[in-house]
């Protein structure tokens, strides 16, 4: 697949084909995002790859946690609510995916179970957890942003090879559930997980594309020419 074509059609996906994912593809894909960089080319990360009864185990444990009120235990600090212009894109790619599966605004039902799918890691046959080595805290920032860049490059590795995937921070959001099924060395701290799966493509929300600012929004140029005014 060609490298454009992976990166505008990868997208996330939240609905899976009730088929297991080879182990060796699975490896293929670990293969290539390992090739990420990485401070100093420190390579802090570990991904730990369920399947079958540890995932149900830890979707049943994360479900059943949350609903039973438990507060949200995660090993990375948290951000708290979003506001401003980061809410307004919360707020649009939510509208946009409950649009495509049909939810309305106050379907509380339908929204919960939304809600629900997310904590199942969106019934995906496989979640790959992704820690990195504790003895980089504290100020772990530059282990998060290398753990980002071994992610994007899981996801895009998928992508190239048919397979779908959303980095799924509800799913670690009982990390002791995680921790204690997957059997987590204590020397890693359990950063998010990233379900994955083959595509579902009569699944609604599958084809959702997410927007995105412009280049010219995003990036400033500092000492560059104007460009030429075009006759
Ligand atoms: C750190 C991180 C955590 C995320 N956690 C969730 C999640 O818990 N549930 C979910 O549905 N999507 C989650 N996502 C996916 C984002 O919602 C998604 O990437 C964003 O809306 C842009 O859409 P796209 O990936 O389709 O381009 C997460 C993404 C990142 C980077």
């Amino acid at each position: 697949m060609d490298f454009d074509d992976v990166i505008n059609g990868r997208r996330s996906i939240r609905g899976f084909k009730k088929k297991p994912v080879p182990r060796d593809l699975v490896e293929e894909v670990i293969a290539l995002a390992n090739r990420a960089p990485s401070s100093m080319n420190t390579q802090p990360w570990h991904l730990h790859v369920l399947t079958g009864e540890p995932l149900e185990r830890v979707r049943k444990g994360n479900t059943e946690r949350m609903l039973a009120g438990h507060p949200v235990t995660r090993e990375i600090e948290d951000h708290g609510k979003y506001e401003g212009v980061h809410r307004d894109r919360q707020v649009e790619i939510a509208i946009q995916l409950f649009e495509a599966m049909g939810i309305e605004r106050h379907d509380a039902e339908r929204r919960q179970d939304w809600v629900l799918r997310g904590f199942r890691q969106f019934d995906a046959p496989v979640s790959i957890v992704v820690c990195y080595d504790r003895d980089l805290e504290p100020g772990g920032t530059i282990a998060h942003f290398d753990l980002g860049a071994v992610t994007f490059g899981l996801v895009l590795a998928a992508w190239s090879r048919g397979l779908g995937c959303v980095i799924n921070g509800q799913g670690i959001m009982q990390s002791p559930v995680v921790r204690e099924v997957a059997k987590i060395p204590e020397d890693q701290v359990i950063l998010t997980c990233v379900a994955l799966g083959w595509p579902d493509d009569s699944f609604p929300a599958n084809a959702v594309v997410s927007r995105r600012r412009s280049a010219e929004q995003v990036a400033r140029f500092v000492g560059w020419e104007e460009p030429a005014e075009t006759a």
